[in-house]
C-alpha cells in the first residue's frame, strides 16, 4: 500500500478508482462535471503523492511549488502541453502520458469530420431537422468527395499514419510533411513526403493536422498557410487548437480561401458560445472528442492510473515523458 494521496481530477470509470484505492492509502476524487479551478486545483493537490489530471488542468510552476510533496503528475492525454515540463523537470516531478491507446479512436475522429465537413453531413441534418425536407431537388446540398481526393497529413506519427491506413480505403493519394522523412512508415501506406508544408498545402484536397502543441507548431496553420490551399479544400484539426490561428481560420472560411473545416479543437478551449466561428456553415465542430470512446478513454484512465502507482511505488514509471 502506498502511504499517501492521489488527487483526480475528474470522475473516473469505478474500476479505475477500486484500482487507486486498492494502492494508495487516499483517493481524493473531484465530483463536479466542471473542472477544478486553478485555486482549488492547489488546494486539493497540496499534500498528494500523485495528481491524475486531464488537458484541460493546467499544471504550471506555481501548481507545483503548492505541493512540494508531489511525485508524479499523471496526464489523461497523449499530448501534455498543459503541463509546463520545464517546472516539472527542476522539481524533480515524474510527468506521465497515455500513448499508444488512443491513436486509432483519434484518426476515426478526423475521418469523421473529414466526411461530415466534405459531404455537409451536420449543415443538411439540422435543416431537415428544422422541417425543411421539400422536394428532392438534384442540386441539393452538394458536397465533395472524399474518395480519390488527395489528403495531406501533417505529421505522420501513430495517428497520422492510422489516418493514412483509413484514407487508403478510400482511395486517397497520400502526401505527408513531417521534421524528417520517414520511409519506413510511409511505405505501408503508400505516403509521399514533402519536405515543405507550404508546398503540400496547394496539392491537397484535405488537409488533416497531426502535430503535438509546441513552439514550433503553435499558428503553424495562418493567413499565409490559407491563402496557399485551394478554394474547394478543407482543413481537419483533431491535434490541438493552438496549432492553428483561429483568426485566419474564421477569414478563411468566411472568405471562401477554403471550402470548410473540420475542428476537434479550438483556441481558445472551451471556444466562447458567441464565437463567430460557430455562425460558419462551413464549419463542422465538437467539443475535444478525438479519443472520446467508452472503450478508449477506459484505457487512458487506467493506463494513467497504472503510472501513479508505478511512479509512487518507486518502480519505472510506463509512459515517463520526463522523470
Ligand atoms: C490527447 O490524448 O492528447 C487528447 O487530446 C485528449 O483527449
Amino acid at each position: 500500500m502506498i502511504n499517501g494521496r492521489v488527487f483526480v481530477t475528474r470522475e473516473l470509470a469505478p474500476q479505475v478508482i477500486q484500482r487507486l484505492r486498492n494502492e494508495f492509502s487516499e483517493v481524493d476524487v473531484w465530483e463536479p462535471f466542471g473542472p477544478p479551478t486553478p485555486t482549488e486545483l492547489a488546494e486539493r493537490t497540496a499534500g498528494c503523492l500523485a495528481l491524475l489530471t486531464m488537458v484541460s488542468d493546467r499544471v504550471d510552476a506555481a501548481l507545483l511549488d503548492s505541493a512540494p510533496t508531489l511525485q508524479v503528475v499523471a496526464n489523461m492525454a497523449v499530448g501534455y502541453n498543459n503541463v509546463d515540463i520545464a517546472a516539472a523537470a527542476e522539481r524533480g516531478v515524474i510527468i506521465t502520458n497515455t500513448p499508444n491507446v488512443l491513436e486509432e479512436t483519434t484518426a476515426d475522429m478526423a475521418f469523421a469530420l473529414m466526411l461530415a465537413v466534405a459531404r455537409r453531413v451536420v449543415e443538411s441534418d439540422a435543416d431537415t431537422r428544422a422541417g425543411n425536407w421539400g422536394l428532392w431537388h438534384p442540386g441539393l446540398f452538394l458536397g465533395n468527395d472524399v474518395h480519390g481526393a488527395t489528403l495531406g497529413i501533417v505529421g505522420l506519427g501513430t495517428i497520422g499514419s492510422a489516418v493514412a491506413r483509413r484514407a487508403r480505403g478510400f482511395d486517397m493519394r497520400i502526401k505527408y510533411t513531417a521534421r524528417n522523412r520517414q520511409p519506413e512508415t510511409e511505405a505501408p501506406v503508400g505516403a509521399e513526403f514533402v519536405p515543405s508544408l507550404q508546398d503540400m498545402l496547394g496539392q491537397c484536397d484535405f488537409v488533416s493536422l497531426h502535430v503535438p502543441l509546441t513552439d514550433a507548431t503553435r499558428d503553424l496553420i495562418g493567413a499565409q498557410e490559407f491563402g496557399l490551399m485551394k478554394p474547394t479544400a478543407y482543413l481537419i484539426n483533431t491535434s490541438r487548437g493552438d496549432v492553428v490561428n483561429t483568426d485566419a481560420l474564421l477569414a478563411a472560411l468566411q472568405d471562401g480561401a477554403i471550402a470548410g473545416a473540420g475542428i476537434d479543437v479550438t483556441a481558445p478551449e472551451p471556444i466562447p458560445p458567441d464565437h463567430p466561428l460557430l455562425q460558419q456553415p462551413n464549419l463542422v465542430i465538437t467539443p475535444h472528442l478525438g479519443s472520446a470512446t467508452h472503450a478508449t478513454r477506459g484505457r487512458m484512465a487506467m493506463l494513467a492510473a497504472e503510472n501513479a502507482i508505478a511512479a509512487c511505488s518507486g518502480g519505472l514509471a510506463p509512459n515517463a515523458v520526463i522523470g
